[in-house]
């Protein structure tokens, strides 16, 4: 990853922490977009941008100042995004729209701001979809139907980017994160997928290592 410059949003969240922190390790230059930028950033000399990604304005120009400022984008982590569980019968409309949001929306606005600079190098996008929107539960409606939505986009736009961009997905089940240790605390955590193990296949993805790579979502299940 050296002379490279890596783009991940919800840098400031669990997994956007671990692969900020790789990407910066692998000799990467860093750029941390969230709508929350938080003082305890976990990379020194990354750029780190606030800016709410559900706008496709405020993303285009979050590129363009990453660009600016380095020169260059190789590497696209959509990593931004949210979780609600709610049942239709008694959800909420807001809900739901929220969901596609901050997980459809967002990752439909950085491919498309980031996608004229990732031509210039040949870059990669790497999304995060969702070993739940593959077959899901009661509850997760509006959850896994937005992920869905990133996994067809991922497919789509590997297609329209054949040999100019690589486009791929990775699809965990769930993350060793504080949040999901609070709501399953009976779960045996051991099971779960380390932000830090998911990086490393996020990394992956994005390096040149992956070059013959794109279209694909890949489950990272850990052992659930
Ligand atoms: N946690 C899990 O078990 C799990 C399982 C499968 C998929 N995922 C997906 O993995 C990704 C990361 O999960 P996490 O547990 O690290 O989440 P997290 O909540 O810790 O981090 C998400 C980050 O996205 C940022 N964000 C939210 N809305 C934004 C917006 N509009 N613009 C810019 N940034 C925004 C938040 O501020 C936060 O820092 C998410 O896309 C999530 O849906 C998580």
């Amino acid at each position: 990853m050296q002379g490279k410059t890596v783009v991940v949003t919800g840098a400031f969240g669990t997994l956007g922490r671990a692969v900020a922190g790789l990407a910066a390790a692998k000799g990467a230059k860093v750029a941390m977009l969230d709508v929350a930028v938080r003082p305890d950033n976990p990379v020194r000399d990354a750029i780190a941008l606030a800016v709410d990604l559900t706008k496709l304005d405020a993303t285009t120009e979050a590129m363009r100042k990453v660009r600016e400022a380095t020169g260059r984008i190789d590497a696209v982590l959509n990593i931004a995004g949210g979780f609600v569980w709610q049942t239709v019968t008694d959800g909420d409309e807001a809900a739901w729209e929220r969901m596609f949001a901050l997980n459809l929306k967002t990752a439909y606005n950085t491919s498309r701001a980031a996608l004229p600079h990732l031509i210039e190098t040949s870059g990669a996008i790497v999304n995060v979809g969702a070993n739940a929107a593959l077959n899901a539960g009661a509850g997760m409606g509006a959850y896994a139907a937005s992920k869905a939505g990133v996994h067809r986009l991922t497919e789509s736009l590997a297609q329209e980017m054949k040999g100019r961009v690589r486009v791929n997905a990775v699809l965990p089940s769930i993350i060793d994160t504080a949040p999901n240790r609070a709501d399953m605390p009976k779960a045996d955590f051991s099971t779960w997928v380390k932000a830090e193990d998911l990086a490393k296949v996020m990394l992956f993805l994005a390096s040149d290592d992956a070059r013959d790579v794109t279209g694909v979502l890949l489950p990272v299940m850990g052992r659930v």
